[in-house]
């Protein structure tokens, strides 16, 4: 319901833009394009490209939207949204509820022309079999009214969505969908978005499918199945996949572990558990180009971007460097 009301709030454009002038020190350009700074919003909240506008105005440097589907769907039966609040976390069961793509594509046509980095993330239907053709689909229809798109092969709570990270499945979606992508006029640069549920030798293989086909980016990670040890709440017990304050650690390590893997050479997107600008740092040290939020926004409000941006600028300048891409993978260099 929460979130069903802020985003009717934001719909009425009267919430007051909280953009300012932009720390130059933020600024990164990726892909081509230039990020005027490297906050994002994660997938999850703007999941059918509704207020995508007025999320800008409150300052991200880009947004992603979806998870998308080829058919709309409702997701899992409510209650699905768990909040943690002793732990600064929430466990969702959302099972990609949304509008679906034809809808998602209308909505992101209404605004083409419009200033903002916007990514689109993939999904598949709950009842799909064949699961590349969802993907295949979405490319043509979504990727030419996106700035990147996102292969998400990690939402836990779509039945038998995470086997697909395993290599030899995954090679083959990542080349099918590029098949499609390559029959577009401008191609959007492809991501994958991981979970921090893999071990070792998953990363390897990730790391290596990546390289072998060349994909443009990763994202990690999604939220975990896990329950790291010490959480307080009650709902610490509800299934689904765990975001917020505890994932940070677990999320953080792999990040680092895929940073190291792909030599530095994939761009990375870090994203679990950051609520401050230090965390934001530390993300980008262990070898983020760009980092992603969701659960803080529901504690601390849309003002902990402002937060989060002035914070980060602050702790580039204190340790010396002169702009935000210096600092990526900083600790791999033991600078
Ligand atoms: C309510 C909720 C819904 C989400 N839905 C999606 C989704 O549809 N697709 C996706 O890739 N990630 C989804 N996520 C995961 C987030 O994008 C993000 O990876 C994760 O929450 C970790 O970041 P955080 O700790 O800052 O929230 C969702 C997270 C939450 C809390």
């Amino acid at each position: 319901m929460a979130h069903n009301l802020s985003i009717a709030v934001l719909k009425t454009g009267l919430v007051p833009s909280q953009k300012r002038l932009e720390d130059p020190i933020l600024e990164i350009t990726l892909w081509g394009m230039k990020f005027s700074n490297p906050i994002g919003l994660a997938a999850g909240y703007d999941k059918n490209a509704e207020v995508s506008d007025a999320l800008f105005k409150q300052g991200f440097g880009f947004v992603e939207i979806g998870t998308v589907t080829p058919q709309p769907q409702h997701g899992n039966s409510k209650p699905r949204l768990f909040r943690l609040i002793e732990d600064e976390a929430v466990i969702n069961q959302m099972g990609f509820n949304n509008s679906g793509m034809c809808q998602v594509a209308k909505n992101l046509t209404r605004r083409r022309n419009r200033d903002g980095i916007i990514g689109v993330n993939l999904g598949k239907n709950k009842t799909t079999e064949n699961v590349s053709i969802d993907y295949e689909k979405e490319t043509l229809i979504l990727g030419p009214l996106s700035d990147y798109l996102v292969i998400n092969v990690s939402s836990p709570n779509t039945p038998g969505l995470r086997a697909l990270q395993s290599r030899f499945t995954l090679e083959n979606l990542i080349e099918k969908v590029q098949h499609n992508l390559n029959k577009l006029t401008q191609q959007p640069p492809l991501l994958l978005k991981i979970s921090p549920d893999l071990n070792d030798k998953d990363l390897y293989d990730i790391a290596e499918v990546a390289k072998k086909t060349k994909l443009d980016g990763l994202i990690v990670t999604n939220t975990t199945i896990t329950r790291p040890y010490g959480l307080h709440s009650f709902n610490k017990t509800k299934t689904g996949g765990l975001s917020g304050a505890p994932l940070f650690e677990l999320s953080t390590k792999i990040l680092r572990e895929i940073y190291s893997v792909t030599n530095g050479c994939i761009p990375l997107i870090g994203v679990g558990g950051i609520t401050t600008g230090a965390q934001a740092y530390s993300k980008i040290r262990a070898g983020a180009s760009l980092i992603q939020l969701y659960t803080t926004l529901i504690y601390h409000g849309m003002s902990q971007i402002t937060k989060i941006k002035y914070d980060l600028g602050r702790l580039l300048r204190r340790d010396g460097f002169q702009k935000l891409t210096d600092a990526i993978g900083a600790d791999h260099k033991g600078s």
